[in-house]
């Protein structure tokens, strides 16, 4: 495609040599938005290579593009719907501002009226979800919830039983509230772990399970078709995607579990993330910047993968949750009009904590064959209150990471040397507070979105999760067409009585 020659002709310098050669190179490649400091100076991009993708942009029309989801235009074609999850915190169409505006009133009363006691004694939150109905209240409430948790809180997604019992042994079935997530309420992990939590309930004698359950769903007629109550089902829109709901009543058991305010803080810190993205020119603007990295690693240096690394243990759950954002999102093969895209969509995001991580796949950055951009995710607050410098030791480590995946050492042996020139980028946050977190994890959903519209694929659909759903349906009826290693696997495993 020839916007894309002048991205594929930038020159290819090392990153020290570009260090060298640009005095301001610090001024052109970091910003600070959103308590936020975001350093892509230690990727290969340059004046030359944002310009080239700015006029890829252009070419693209990603401000239209833009415009056109904020504007609650149908730009996830393949669905016919729009995209809303930025009218949850008041960024978007009108109406749908107004109505996600309602759904959280609807959600505050019911949080203010549980706390009030109109549900009986409440102290744990049983939260049965999958996918974007787990991964994203999951990392709020494992990050901002570590101090003045309000209610226990088990979020469990596997449809394996024992992610499910490991939270009976926790909880005390009376006084348990149970949560089921799920935008379609159709999805067999969830609703076969509701009707266990059920169960689970009556063995115990809980008077009135059904009176404990909340529904957090955009299918409410479905949730009182199960059973749920009209009055406790908390509905959102269905132009707001899984993987992009935590902002909706998804996002319940963290806002019962830390309190109003902080959800409110959450929005408004993913608002401005959203007016920065909005508002900033390309060649200040951190989700369009931190695209571009991305697709000159993926489109001209084919790196397959990407790999965040937290440095707060706060935000371990960060690299899973970007892995279904960005994967589900852009892990795509045909453009919005049905093409093939012809070239490398989204990288596998995998990741981990640091500094555990240095000490198991390090190794690989910086000596292996792979080309694999790193983020490092830190924050300069110190949260523990230790004696001793871990903060320091966490953060330096961090940093110097960095810094050695770019300069490498040279060595007599070469099982001693370090190629270096490998690329890594930092985020550092002042604080970990739900302000920055919302605007961190919507920082996330723009940069997706760019890379999507760079791709010219579209970003809200997942159709290719339906195929093994399916065919798992069809085994579990007794049918399915299945080829003869599946049916021996079937047989061995015990569960041909259908077949
Ligand atoms: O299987 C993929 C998926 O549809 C995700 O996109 C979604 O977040 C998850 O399943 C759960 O779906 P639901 O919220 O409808 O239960």
């Amino acid at each position: 495609m020839s916007d894309w020659s002048a991205i594929e002709a930038l020159p290819s310098s090392t990153l020290l040599e570009l260090f060298d050669a640009d005095p301001s190179r610090l001024d052109l490649l970091t910003l600070d938005t959103a308590g936020i400091h975001f350093d892509w100076s230690k990727t290969h991009l340059t004046k030359d290579a944002i310009d080239a993708f700015a006029a890829l942009a252009k070419a693209r029309n990603l401000a239209g593009k833009r415009d056109a989801m904020f504007g609650g235009e149908h730009v996830n074609v393949t669905e016919d719907r729009p995209v809303e999850h930025t009218a949850e915190r008041g960024e978007g169409k009108a109406d749908s501002v107004a109505r996600a505006r309602q759904y959280h009133a609807r959600m505050r009363a019911l949080i203010d009226a549980i706390e009030a006691g109109a549900l009986g004694e409440i102290r744990s939150v049983l939260h049965v979800g999958i996918g974007g109905s787990a991964l994203g209240p999951h990392l709020l409430v494992d990050a901002l919830g570590r101090d003045d948790r309000r209610y226990d809180v088990a979020i469990v997604s596997n449809v394996d039983g024992i992610a499910l019992e490991d939270a009976f042994d926790r909880f005390d079935p009376a006084t348990t509230l149970l949560v089921i997530a799920s935008k379609t309420f159709t999805t067999t992990e969830t609703m076969l772990n509701a009707n266990s939590a059920i169960q689970w309930m009556t063995e115990h004698n809980v008077e009135d399970p059904y009176g404990k359950v909340i529904a957090l769903t955009a299918s409410p007629d479905k949730a009182v078709e199960w059973g749920v109550d009209e009055t406790r089902v908390l509905p959102f829109s269905e132009g707001v995607g899984g993987r992009y709901s935590l902002w909706s009543s998804i996002g319940f058991p963290a806002a019962i579990a830390l309190g109003w305010d902080k959800f409110e803080e959450l929005l408004e810190g993913a608002a401005e993330m959203d007016r920065h993205f909005r508002l900033s020119a390309l060649h200040e603007n951190a989700p369009a910047l931190a695209a571009f990295a991305d697709l000159y690693y993926t489109q001209v240096r084919h790196a397959e993968t990407r790999a965040p690394f937290a440095y707060d243990e706060r935000l371990r759950l960060l690299p899973s949750y970007l892995q279904q954002l960005e994967m589900e999102s852009n892990g795509k093969a045909v453009t919005v009009d049905g093409q093939p895209v012809g070239r490398p969509t989204a990288a596998i995001t995998w990741g981990g904590v640091g500094t555990d991580a240095q000490h198991a796949v390090f190794q690989l950055l910086h000596q292996g064959t792979h080309l694999v951009p790193v983020e490092f995710i830190a924050v300069i607050e110190q949260y523990d209150t230790l004696a001793e410098d871990h903060h320091r030791q966490l953060l330096l480590n961090a940093f110097a990471q960095g810094a050695a995946l770019m300069k490498g050492k040279q060595a007599d042996d070469p099982a001693r040397s370090y190629s270096g020139d490998r690329p890594s980028s930092t985020l550092l946050l002042d604080t970990l507070d739900a302000r920055t977190l919302g605007a961190l994890i919507a920082f996330y959903e723009h940069r997706v979105f760019v890379n999507g519209v760079l791709l010219g694929i579209n970003s809200f659909d997942q159709f290719g999760v339906e195929l093994g759903k399916e065919m798992a349906k069809a085994a579990d009826q007794g049918g399915g067409d299945f080829d003869v290693s599946t049916q021996d696997l079937i047989r061995r495993a015990g569960l041909a009585a259908g077949l």
